[in-house]
């Protein structure tokens, strides 16, 4: 069976870990959207890892990671991602790690002008991981990007990469930030590639061969659903499709490939960045805080938490066809005396079940909540569902049952050993 693995909130679900988790029984792992923007925490035998543009996948043995046409690639930040991952005993081979040619390059120019951005909006700022995601994304649309495929041809892409250096610090110099040199560009992209161009494929071939010879197939969502750039709080989104689609459009593999798709969401809600959230809960996020839970894997920023929002999980099931849930971080609720799960907005004295379009209709959504009473006992050593406490299995069911979909697996903490399968 070959399986999406989406995010249903706003990003770090826990995706990293469900992922490395299925690895196991998976021949071939997808990434098909987003960049190094993504922080993928995975715990296996007590060390911790952290994957930005890496699949998941890449801490099993004798696994196929593919990073697909629709990722968008920093070279730089790849080539110390790998030897980082390295440095860790985890060896990336060319057999092991394939990178798309199709894909297309985040140069240094992208990461400030993605500040630039952030400078000009003001208070009004989205609150990027300043990884360069939107302008390298805006290339490609803007059919002025560079893919991996160009940088086999170095003239064109000296060219190019003189051509985008020139026009950004026309832009850079308004905002007093940092003026690139082209030739200093051309060198540092350069020495990056040569480390990857040992794993540079025409990817879609491959995953078709492996697709066709019954291999099973996982794909890895970047972010989450309510960060897509369709789907999303836009403006306050990531510059992807980080839903469903964006897993074929990203691999050219066809949805026909594909047959289940595991939606991650935690037990609660977090949100890094700006944009509305209207279950936000100071007091939670202070506990958690507390608790050194919920600080970013990619700019260590501390995420906004509040309560579990079912309008956006509904959503969520909706827009990526859930097959089965991936409820993770259960434990950081186990202290809780009540909790609360949010069933509507009240957006002008009318109660909504679905999110709503008009940017202004989220500020005045208030969140409908009902009250379930917590466990307040240890879930982090259950080895079962069956071991759960009654009230956490009534709160996971609720939760399914609010949003269409059944559990398929439960976190009780970040190791790869504690996921129950449902
Ligand atoms: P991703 O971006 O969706 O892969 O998620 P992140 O890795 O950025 O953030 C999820 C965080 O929760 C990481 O620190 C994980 O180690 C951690 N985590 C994942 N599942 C669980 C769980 O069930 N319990 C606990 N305590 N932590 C978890
Ligand atoms: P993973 O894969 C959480 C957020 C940023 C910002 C918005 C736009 O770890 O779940 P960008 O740099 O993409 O232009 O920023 O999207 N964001 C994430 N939040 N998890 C992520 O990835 C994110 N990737 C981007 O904080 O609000
Ligand atoms: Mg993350």
């Amino acid at each position: 069976m070959n399986t999406i693995i989406i995010g249903l909130q706003w990003g770090d679900e826990g995706k990293g870990k469900i992922v490395d988790y299925l690895t196991e029984s998976s021949d071939v792992i997808i990434r098909g959207q987003g960049g190094n923007n993504a922080g993928h925490t995975v715990i296996a035998k007590g060390t911790k890892y952290v994957l930005h543009l890496l699949p998941s996948g890449i801490l099993w043995d004798n696994k196929i990671n593919v990073i697909g046409n629709g990722v968008v690639i920093d070279p730089v930040g790849l080539v110390q991602e790998i030897q980082k991952i390295e440095a860790q005993g985890i060896s990336i081979t060319p057999d092991k790690l394939i990178i798309s040619d199709r894909a297309h390059v985040v140069l240094p120019v992208h990461k400030e002008l993605d500040a630039a951005r952030e400078a000009a909006l003001g208070d009004q700022k989205i609150g990027t991981t300043r990884r360069g995601i939107g302008p390298a994304y805006a290339d490609k649309i803007n059919r002025c990007g560079l893919r991996i495929s160009d940088l086999l041809d170095r003239e064109f892409t000296e060219q190019q990469i003189t051509r985008r250096v020139t026009e950004a610090n026309e832009v850079l110099a308004r905002y007093n930030l940092t003026i690139f040199k082209a030739d200093e560009v051309i060198a540092e992209v350069y020495s990056a590639f040569e480390r990857l161009r040992p794993h540079i494929a025409n990817t879609i071939p491959e995953l078709h061969s492996a697709w066709k010879a019954g291999k099973t197939l996982l794909f890895e969502g970047a972010q989450g659903t309510l960060l897509d750039i369709d789907f999303g709080t836009y403006p306050f989104v990531t510059s992807s499709n980080t839903t469903a689609g964006g897993s074929c459009t990203g691999s050219g593999l066809p949805p026909t490939a594909i047959q289940s798709v595991i939606g991650v969401c935690k037990a609660y809600t977090t949100r890094v960045g700006s944009g509305p959230f209207p279950t936000c809960d100071e007091g939670l996020s202070e506990y958690l805080h507390g608790l050194g839970r919920e600080f970013g894997a990619t700019t260590g920023r501390p995420r906004g938490c509040g309560w579990l929002d079912t309008v956006l999980l509904r959503f969520a099931c909706m827009v990526n066809g859930v097959t089965g849930l991936a409820v993770t971080n259960v434990d950081g609720l186990d202290e809780y005396e009540t909790l609360q799960i949010c069933t509507g907005y009240d957006i002008d004295g009318t109660v909504h079940q679905l999110p709503p379009a008009d940017r202004k209709a989220w500020d005045r959504a208030k969140p409908v909540y009902e009250s379930l009473p917590g466990w307040k006992s240890d879930t982090t050593d259950c080895t079962k569902y069956e071991q759960l406490p009654a009230q956490a299995k009534a709160y996971l069911s609720r939760l399914s049952e609010l949003c269409g979909a059944p559990i398929a697996f439960v976190g009780v903490g970040p190791d790869r050993a504690q996921t129950l399968v449902v």
